[in-house]
């Protein structure tokens, strides 16, 4: 705690000048879910008045994946130093603050323990009220700091660890229209990637499995492989791609063997391969995008004016993804919204937003947080994938060609 005095000690000499100038609401929201800590001070209009990201990225890259006891190591290692910066930056104190909202759930136990006794700590101190903060409500929200996306609205949120499309009704109501069987395509990405032996490529070692196959399927050529459509005979709004991952494995040991090369030698087909499992796992979130609208439309559950999809998540930076998804939207009179590509990966703006709206809702404001427990798994609203799959919409054939 020396250093949570320190901030004690600053807030008596911040709080007149702090109260003087800001009437607004604010909250410092954190977020230990994965592999990132993150923290931020975000006012009731959305200004971002101090944030602070430690990424752990480069560690997991070396490691071949997140590893939970290193990733928790590290956020107990970071999380101070990142809350710290994050006030610093804002110019308030902590007793200024309305509130502090922490993710809870879903994610790395390990990782949400550490997000969660730091943050009872600051609660505990500084007497502040606590916001408990699910991470996919948060990533589905961020948007509505930036412009305004009513409710309700479409949102499909693809990342490393989730893969789902939902009706966001409200702050906390959320509709569950499908989502992965297997893993995420981010995950999926990662895993290809690290198949590909991209971090001995000179130009893609510091990026993520998505970035790296992003970078380099601007050069390839899609048609050089072809990829089965996962899923194609399952007229719903779930995903799978393991068995995309399977068939890509498959392509990667036959070239490997073609062209005599080992397992963490870059293949000269590598820009080929990532373009086309790029392709293939933006056409299927492309076409159970395109179901979840229709079936939206049928079951009026978007408004007749301005239908909005938003798409967020880590996965959702990716161009391509963006561009396909705006065909779709196009054609179906949809407007469609995504954070900037740094709101989309995991931070810990979205989480202040997310207590922001939580504040102003009245929602899941708790001024005794004793039996808060951080949940690892927890799904997202209500699970209507059943009345999804007895629809069975077919989906129009639509030209994906960005
Ligand atoms: O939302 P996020 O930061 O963390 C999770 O909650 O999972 O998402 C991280 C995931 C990683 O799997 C990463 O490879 C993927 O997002 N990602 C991308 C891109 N940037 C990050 N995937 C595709 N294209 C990108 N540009
Ligand atoms: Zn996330």
């Amino acid at each position: 705690m020396v250093r949570a005095q320190g901030l004690c000690a600053r807030a008596v000499s911040g709080w007149a000048r702090g109260a003087a100038q800001c009437s607004a609401r604010l909250v410092l929201g954190i977020d230990t879910s994965c592999d990132d800590t993150g923290a931020a001070v975000v006012d009731e209009t959305g200004n971002i008045l101090g944030e602070a990201l430690h990424s752990q990225k480069g560690t997991h890259l070396k490691a071949g994946g997140i590893i939970p006891t290193v990733a928790q190591k590290l956020h107990k290692e970071h999380i101070e130093n990142v809350v710290q910066e994050a006030i610093d930056k804002s110019g308030v104190s902590p007793c200024e603050l309305t509130a502090i909202a922490t993710t809870i759930k879903p994610g790395l136990a390990l990782s949400l323990k550490v997000g969660l006794e730091y943050s009872l700590k600051l609660i505990e101190q500084y007497k502040k009220p606590f916001i408990p903060i699910h991470h996919m409500e948060a990533h589905a929200l961020t948007v509505r700091m930036l412009h305004m996306v009513e409710f309700p609205f479409l949102v499909l949120l693809v990342s490393g660890g989730h893969s789902l499309l939902a009706v966001a009704r409200g702050v906390s109501d959320f509709l569950l229209l499908g989502q992965t069987l297997d893993e995420a395509p981010g995950d999926t990405l990662d895993k290809v990637a690290r198949r590909l032996s991209l971090k001995n490529h000179p130009a893609c070692h510091t990026m993520s499995g998505g970035e790296a196959i992003e970078y380099l399927a601007e050069m390839g050529n899609r048609m050089q492989f072809e990829l089965t459509q996962p899923m194609s005979q399952h007229l719903d709004c779930d995903f799978s791609f393991a068995g995309l991952r399977n068939q890509v494995n498959q392509i990667i040991i036959k070239k490997e063997r073609e062209e005599g090369f080992q397992m963490g030698q870059i293949l000269p087909c590598v820009n080929d391969i990532a373009a086309a499992v790029q392709h293939t796992v933006t056409a299927h979130l492309a076409k159970r995008t395109h179901r979840a609208i229709l079936f939206c439309k049928k079951e009026g559950l978007l408004p007749q004016s301005n239908p909005a999809l938003v798409v967020s998540g880590g996965v959702a930076s990716n161009e391509y993804v963006r561009k396909v998804l705006s065909i779709v939207t196009e054609a179906n009179g949809l407007s469609l919204h995504c954070p900037p590509p740094k709101l989309c990966t995991d931070n810990g703006i979205m989480i202040a937003w997310n207590g922001i709206e939580k504040l102003r809702a009245g929602i899941d404001v708790i001024h005794n947080p004793k039996g808060i427990r951080y949940e690892p798994k927890a799904p997202l609203g209500i699970d209507f994938s059943e009345q999804v799959k007895i629809a069975a919409l077919k989906v129009p054939y639509l030209k994906l060609k960005t």
